[in-house]
């Protein structure tokens, strides 16, 4: 299995090139810097360049503009990103014949609480970055060997911008008071999870739209309680807040995903809370160990 990683320095991106390579999958990675091919993607010439040398079984995409400002401020980048770039993708993999996975959203219901939103429920696009994903979904899926995972993914980078795991942890350890939002719903996955679940959805070759991520739904003020109880078997020191509250875009804050069709492609159901949070923990203790935080 020869895979094409694009996005290989992301959370998510470095989660799949880990466990891949030490599941002895040779994994070619790309990315603007310390990978094997270094290039801005919105370059059409060097991207093609790219697929022809390598040529690729599998073409996993993980790259995206994810900062809801970003998105909003410079749409035009956003759309070449999110949307104009999975499908020059698909329409290269169709050249070579390459299975094409592209990693979507969840950032596209708007009501319901904490509802498990399946992969034909009806989509909302609040915002530019729901609006490019959604594009980028459709453009992906003009290619019949295309499989769009919607996600909703947690986990650390080690660099750049703290991610919201890295956020957390961070907060947790200085005993800080925290806003943790009660409206706010997501079915988030440890990034470790999802690559593992990932390889076992590649062996099926599913195509289409498919919901990868944690089988339960949970608020912002549950995730983050749970994982206080998990690092240090106390709750935070919080005060509950309601994501309205939040400046900036509208969001989209129903964003619970249905996992029964993954699951029943791979036989086994989708990690819980407890079991996403277990799995962040243990990273976090392995980076500590490590030096990485
Ligand atoms: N994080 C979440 O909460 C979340 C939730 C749901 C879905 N998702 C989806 O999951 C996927 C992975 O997200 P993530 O959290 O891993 O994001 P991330 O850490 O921001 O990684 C995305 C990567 O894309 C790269 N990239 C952006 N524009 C590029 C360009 N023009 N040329 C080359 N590389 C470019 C970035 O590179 P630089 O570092 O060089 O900028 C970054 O390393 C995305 O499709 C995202 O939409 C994320």
């Amino acid at each position: 299995m020869k895979v094409l990683l694009l996005g290989s320095k992301g959370m998510l991106g470095q989660a799949i090139h880990d466990h891949f390579s030490e599941k002895g999958i040779e994994v070619i990675t790309a990315a603007r810097h310390d990978a094997d091919y270094c290039f801005d993607f919105t370059d059409d010439e060097e991207l093609k360049k790219c697929l022809f040398s390598v040529k690729p079984e599998i073409v996993i995409n993980t790259a995206a503009i994810v900062d809801l400002g970003f998105c909003e401020e410079d749409a035009g980048t956003a759309y070449r990103v999110n949307a104009r770039l999975p499908g020059i993708l698909a329409e290269l993999c169709r050249e070579f014949n390459s299975y094409f996975i592209h990693i979507s959203t969840d950032h596209y219901y708007i009501s319901g609480g904490k509802t498990k939103h399946n992969e034909q429920e009806r989509v909302f696009l609040v915002n530019e970055y729901a609006r490019t994903k959604y594009i980028g979904e459709v453009l992906s899926l003009m290619y019949d060997n295309t499989l769009v995972l919607r996600t909703n993914i947690v986990g650390f980078r080690g660099t750049g911008k703290a991610t919201f795991v890295e956020w957390a942890v961070k907060e947790l350890e200085k005993g800080s008071r925290l806003n943790l939002f009660t409206d706010f719903y997501t079915s988030s996955i440890h990034t470790v999870d999802f690559a593992r679940i990932l390889l076992d959805l590649i062996r099926q070759h599913p195509v289409g739209i498919l919901n990868l991520a944690s089988s339960d739904v949970s608020s912002k003020k549950d995730f983050i309680i749970s994982l206080s109880k998990a690092l240090y078997n106390k709750e935070p020191d919080y005060v509950e807040t309601s994501v309205k509250e939040i400046s900036g875009p509208k969001r989209a804050s129903s964003l619970g995903l249905d996992t029964g069709k993954a699951g029943s492609i791979v036989g086994y159901s989708m990690p819980g809370l407890d079991e996403t949070i277990h799995s962040i923990v243990d990273e976090y203790h392995k980076r500590r160990n490590g030096n990485e935080l």
